[in-house]
């Protein structure tokens, strides 16, 4: 089966992270995000993907240049301009003549989700499209969904007032589309797949969602994007890639962090619940909770780093306290 991830978002959330690197190409543990989907997805036997997206395509291409991510074999489609999330479902089934059932994903969540199950479950109720589901305490932020015994959608709300939401069950971004779905679409605007073309789709009973609670983790934010990195050190995912080596300081104090290749840590500084990507350099003394450091940041001695997204190449100089800060690159 063939799927088409989208990856068009501007990761605003994650800035400076994502100034110059798109979401789907920041490390998990060492590892873009982009390949712990398209992995899960070999997993489940689709042989090709197909990216949708409008920001940063080469960013892709020179870190695929062989045509192969994780090694499934890939293609792109580029918008003009964003189209919207079913904008560019349409955008990329013309670009790739997609013809057959086809599987759509939100490429900014991490999950274990049975994907067979979900097109076994999609062809056994004849449906037009079947989304999967996820029960969260706080659907506000998502798209919530109610459905019949059967499986079918009887509403789909897409990010419903604070308190106002009718379930717990919301859309976890994973899709089977039939062909038909494209049609529905109308071109020339942006058009939301989660606004427009699901609660048509429902109104007309032919949008079905199977429930499925498994490892399910939206990225957007730095929390989120940290959590991310957590649990798979903390062996909350079910597979797990080798992690990247660093040189730690036997007498450097190191607690559920990723420290990325070339990162170096000197004696006598803590790091905790932090990421660190590669060739950072954290100075004797120094303490850093809770923080994402992008490639290349030196830290001085004795700095206070707690809550901060850091952008790469900055320097920290000794003895700062930086509390909840962002910093872009340098
Ligand atoms: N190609 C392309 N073009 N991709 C886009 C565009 C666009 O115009 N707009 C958004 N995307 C991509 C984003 O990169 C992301 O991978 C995905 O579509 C979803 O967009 P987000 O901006 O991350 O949406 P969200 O997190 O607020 O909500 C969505 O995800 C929730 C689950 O995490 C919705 O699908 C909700 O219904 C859902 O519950
Ligand atoms: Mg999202």
């Amino acid at each position: 089966m063939f799927a088409v991830v989208l990856v068009g978002g501007f990761g605003t959330r994650l800035r400076p992270l994502t100034e110059y690197t798109p979401k789907q190409m920041l490390p998990i543990c060492g590892v873009p995000m982009i390949e712990w989907v398209v992995s899960h997805l070999a997993d489940h036997g689709v042989q090709e993907v197909g990216l949708a997206l409008g920001y940063r395509p080469d960013a892709f291409l020179n870190a695929y240049p062989n045509g192969e991510i994780a090694g499934i074999p890939y293609r792109i489609a580029v918008e003009a301009e964003a189209l919207g999330t079913a904008g560019a479902i349409r955008f990329a089934a013309q670009e790739m003549q997609l013809e057959e059932t086809f599987l759509v994903l939100n490429g900014d969540v991490l999950t274990d989700l049975d994907v067979s199950a979900l097109v076994e479950f999609h062809s056994q109720h004849e449906a037009e499209a079947t989304i999967a589901l996820q029960t969260v305490s706080d659907p506000s932020r998502f798209g919530v969904v109610t459905t019949a015994d059967s499986g079918q959608v009887e509403e789909f709300i897409e990010k419903p007032t604070l308190g106002k939401s009718p379930s717990n069950s919301i859309n976890a971004g994973t899709y089977v589309i039939n062909r038909s779905v494209v049609d529905r679409i109308p071109e020339g605007r942006p058009v939301s797949v989660e606004r427009e073309t699901f609660p048509e789709m429902a109104d007309a009973r032919t949008l079905y969602a199977m429930e499925s609670n498994t490892y399910w983790l939206d990225t957007g934010t730095p929390e989120q994007f940290l959590q991310a990195n957590l649990d798979v050190l903390q062996g909350r995912r079910k597979n797990r890639p080798d992690l990247p080596r660093a040189s730690i300081q036997a007498t450097a104090e190191v607690e559920e962090s990723v420290i990325g290749t070339g990162s170096h840590i000197d004696a006598g500084a803590i790091v905790k619940r932090s990421v660190l990507f590669n060739d950072c350099h954290i100075c004797h003394g120094a303490t850093i909770i809770d923080s994402v450091l992008s490639d290349g940041v030196y830290v001085g001695e004795g700095t206070r780093l707690e809550g901060c997204v850091i952008g790469s190449n900055q320097r920290i100089e000794a003895g700062a306290t930086l509390i909840g800060e962002n910093k872009p690159e340098s």
